[in-house]
C-alpha cells in the first residue's frame, strides 16, 4: 500500500513524511512524494531517509497532469494528501500570480488527475480511495477580538491573495466532492511552527535574527493574534482524519493557544537567554516595530471541538514544551539554516524588509 502526498519537501509535508515513515501503524506504507522543490521545499529535511526504499520522491510539479496521472497509475495510491502550496502571506502581496498558479491551478489539475484515476478504480479500492486536502484557518478571515473562535461553519472572508487561493482551492475541493463524489477530506489548521519551517515565517525568522543579532521586526503594534499548533500535531490530526474522517467534512486544527505576536518573539527571546546567553545582553534589546503588513488579519482562532468528539484528536504538546523543542532544534541545527539562507532567501529579505 502507498499514499501520495505532494509539497512534501516542505515545512510541514516533511514533517508529516517523517512522522508516518516512523510511525509502527503507518510505517509499512510506501510515501510518494511530489514535490517541485521551489525555494521551501528542500531535500535535506528528508536526508535520513536516504536509502529507504518506502520513501519515493519525485521532482514535479502538481499542474502537470500527466505526470500526476502516471503516478496514480503506477503507484496506485490509497490516498492523496495535498501539502503542496505557496504558503508566505507577505510573498502573496509582493507576487501574487504563483499563488494562483499553484494554489488554485495546481490544485485544478489534482483534482482532475484524481478524479479520472478514482472514476476508474472499483471495489474496495474506489471504496477506499480518499483526497485529503490540506488548508488554513485564513480562509475565514479576521476575527474582532473576544469574538467565538472559527468552527467549520464560519463563513469564507479571506483577506489575503495567500488566503483568497486557498479559500480557492478549498471550495474546488468541497465542489468536486459534491458534483463528481470524489472521497474528499479538508482540513483548516492554524499557525504551525517546529522543525524544518522555513526561516522567512515569524518563528523561525525570530530565532535565527536573535542568534545573528539582527532586528527582530515585529509588524505594527505586535497584538495581532495567531493560534499556534506544534507541527508534529497538526502531522497526528492529519493521520486521524485520513483514518477516520467522514468523507466530504471539513475539520479545524488548531492548538488552543492563542497569543499576540509579540508575546511569542518575547518567549523566544527569553528561551534564548536562558540557552545560548549573549554578551550584548538580552535578546529582546532587538525587537524593532516595523511598518505593518498591508491588510494585516488582526485574529485567527480556531474552534477545535469538532475533531476531538468525531476522532479523539487533542494537540500532545503545548506551546511551553513545544516552542522550547523548536529553540532548541535550530540550535541544535544551524548548518540546515546556514543552507536555506541561500542568494534567494537574501533577495527575499532585501525585497520584504527594506522598505519597512
Ligand atoms: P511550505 O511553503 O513550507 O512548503 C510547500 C511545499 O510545496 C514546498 O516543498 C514546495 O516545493 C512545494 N510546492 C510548491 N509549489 C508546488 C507545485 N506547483 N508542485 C509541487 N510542489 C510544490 O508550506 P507549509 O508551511 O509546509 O504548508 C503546507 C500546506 O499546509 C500548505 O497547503 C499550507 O497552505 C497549509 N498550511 C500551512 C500552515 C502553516 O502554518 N505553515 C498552517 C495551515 C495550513
Ligand atoms: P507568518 O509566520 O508570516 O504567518 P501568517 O501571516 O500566515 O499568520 O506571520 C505570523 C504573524 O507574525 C503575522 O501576524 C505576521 C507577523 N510577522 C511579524 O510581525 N514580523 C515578521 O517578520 C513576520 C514574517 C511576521
Amino acid at each position: 500500500m502507498s499514499i501520495l502526498v505532494t509539497g512534501g519537501a516542505g515545512f510541514i509535508g516533511s514533517n508529516f513524511v517523517l512522522d508516518w515513515l516512523a510511525d509502527p501503524a503507518t510505517g509499512g506504507e510506501t510515501v510518494v512524494n511530489l514535490d517541485a522543490l521551489t525555494y521551501a521545499g528542500n531535500l535535506s529535511n528528508l536526508a535520513t531517509l536516504q536509502g529507504d526504499a518506502r520513501h519515493v520522491f519525485v521532482h514535479g510539479d502538481i499542474g502537470d497532469r500527466a505526470l500526476v496521472g502516471q503516478l496514480l497509475a503506477g503507484h496506485r495510491p490509497r490516498a492523496i494528501v495535498h501539502f503542496a502550496a505557496e504558503s508566505h502571506v507577505d510573498r502573496s502581496i509582493l507576487g501574487p500570480g504563483a499563488f494562483i498558479k499553484t494554489n488554485v491551478e495546481g490544485t485544478f489539475a489534482l483534482l482532475e488527475a484524481a478524479r479520472a484515476h478514482w472514476s476508474a478504480l472499483e471495489g474496495e479500492e474506489r471504496a477506499a480511495f480518499r483526497f485529503l486536502h490540506v488548508s488554513t484557518d485564513e480562509v475565514y478571515g479576521s476575527l474582532a477580538p473576544g469574538a467565538p473562535a472559527f468552527t467549520e461553519n464560519h463563513p469564507y472572508e479571506p483577506n489575503s491573495p495567500y488566503s483568497a487561493s486557498k479559500a480557492a482551492s478549498d471550495h474546488l475541493v468541497r465542489a468536486w466532492h459534491h458534483t463528481y463524489g470524489l472521497p474528499v477530506l479538508t482540513t483548516n489548521c492554524s499557525n504551525n511552527y517546529g522543525p524544518y519551517h522555513f526561516p522567512e515565517k515569524l518563528i523561525p525568522l525570530m530565532i535565527v535574527n536573535a542568534l545573528a543579532g539582527k532586528p527582530l521586526p515585529v509588524y505594527g503594534d505586535g497584538m495581532q493574534v495567531r493560534d499556534w499548533l506544534y507541527v508534529g500535531d497538526h502531522c497526528s490530526a492529519i493521520r486521524a482524519v485520513l483514518a477516520r474522517g467522514r468523507v466530504g467534512q471539513t475539520y479545524n486544527v488548531g492548538g488552543w493557544n492563542e497569543k499576540p505576536n509579540i508575546e511569542i518573539v518575547t518567549a523566544i527571546c527569553s528561551l534564548l537567554d536562558e540557552l545560548r546567553p549573549s554578551p550584548a545582553g538580552p535578546y529582546a534589546r532587538l525587537v524593532t516595530h516595523v511598518k505593518d503588513r498591508p491588510g494585516h488579519d488582526r485574529r485567527y482562532a480556531i474552534d477545535a471541538r469538532k475533531i476531538e468528539r468525531e476522532l479523539g484528536w487533542r494537540p500532545a504538546e503545548t506551546f511551553e514544551t513545544g516552542i522550547r523543542r523548536t529553540v532548541r532544534w535550530y540550535l541544535d541545527h544551524a548548518d540546515w539554516v546556514a543552507e536555506v539562507q541561500s542568494g534567494g532567501y537574501r533577495d527575499w529579505v532585501a525585497a520584504n524588509y527594506g522598505r519597512r
